[in-house]
């Protein structure tokens, strides 16, 4: 089923800035999608006409086939449920408790369930003990989990992440993306991110949509898009370094792969059947 989709969207900002143009998106339930480009190519931008922020000068934004309009938005709102890209414009409670119990008690969730809500949602975000804590003097990567699980509490159809890994250190950008894997598999949450974390994206998308300059430049599996070197490049990009290395083992003959790596597990494989093959060069 198909829930987001844009339809010849553009939007300029109300000083004339053109952020986007001629965007056309769907993204369909389960989907793993990653929105990849560069710093200003107008990713945050998009994923605010998702749920009605902004709204299109031009073109249509549906969800569920029902186009983004105000007697739709709380319906919607409940449904997609938006993680920013700074959690200080999103946590505003003077305890972790209060900032996901929000939501909750803003949906009508009372007592037990309420309370069952939170600390599922905690738990799931990893932040069981964390209740009474400020979210305020948390760190970047604490607070980014808070306000996953005060969106995730919600229980929405689909997560749209801005910037999932942006400011984490190497482990909490890993550990954000087992959990939104595990979000998507387990619960089926639909997952939409932006990024520019190129390495990141073979790991947590199936599907790319490449943007510049507020228009989508390149879109297709994760693997086609990579693919496209050239093009990636073009948008102010680069390769996975795994992938990069793998080019240049083939450009100095050292060893050829039957396809570009994207992970580390993917070029771990390939190697280890190029050397079964008793494979040492370019031959
Ligand atoms: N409130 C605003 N008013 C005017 N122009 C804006 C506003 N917000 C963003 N822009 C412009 O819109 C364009 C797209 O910005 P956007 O924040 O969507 O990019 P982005 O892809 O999310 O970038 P980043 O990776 O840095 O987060 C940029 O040229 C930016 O300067
Ligand atoms: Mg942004």
């Amino acid at each position: 089923m198909e829930l987001i989709a844009l339809s010849a969207v553009s939007f300029a900002y109300p000083d004339g800035t053109r952020a986007l143009t001629g965007i056309d998106i769907s993204i369909g339930a389960g989907e793993r999608v990653a929105v990849l480009g560069a710093n200003g190519a107008g990713k945050s931008t998009l994923f605010q006409l998702f749920n009605g922020l902004l709204r299109p000068t031009m073109g249509t934004v549906t969800f569920k086939g029902r186009i983004v309009e105000k007697a739709y938005l709380k319906e919607v709102r409940r449904m997609i449920g938006m993680v920013f890209q700074d959690p200080d414009d999103q946590l505003f409670s003077n305890t972790v408790h209060q900032e996901i119990a929000y939501g909750l008690i803003n949906l009508g969730l009372t007592g037990v369930r309420m309370e069952q809500a939170a600390s599922w949602a905690l738990q799931v975000a990893g932040l069981a003990g964390y209740e009474n804590k400020s979210p305020f003097n948390l760190s970047g990567g604490e607070k980014k989990r808070v306000a996953l699980a005060s969106v995730l509490a919600m229980q929405p159809e689909v997560l749209v992440l801005d910037e999932p890994t942006a400011a984490l250190d190497p482990i909490g950008a890993a550990k954000i993306i087992k959990l939104l894997n595990g979000i998507n598999s387990e619960l089926g949450i639909t997952i939409v991110f932006a990024t520019h974390d190129v390495d990141a994206v073979p790991l947590l998308a199936d599907r790319v949509y490449v943007m510049d300059k507020g228009e989508i430049r390149l879109s297709g599996c994760t693997a086609e898009v990579f693919a496209r070197k050239d093009l990636i490049r073009a948008h102010n990009l680069r390769l996975p370094r795994v992938a990069h290395l793998a080019e240049l083992l083939e450009r100095d003959g050292i060893c050829r792969l039957p396809a570009l790596p994207l992970t580390i597990g993917q070029a771990r494989k390939a190697l280890q059947e190029h050397l079964a093959r008793g494979g040492t060069g370019n031959e």
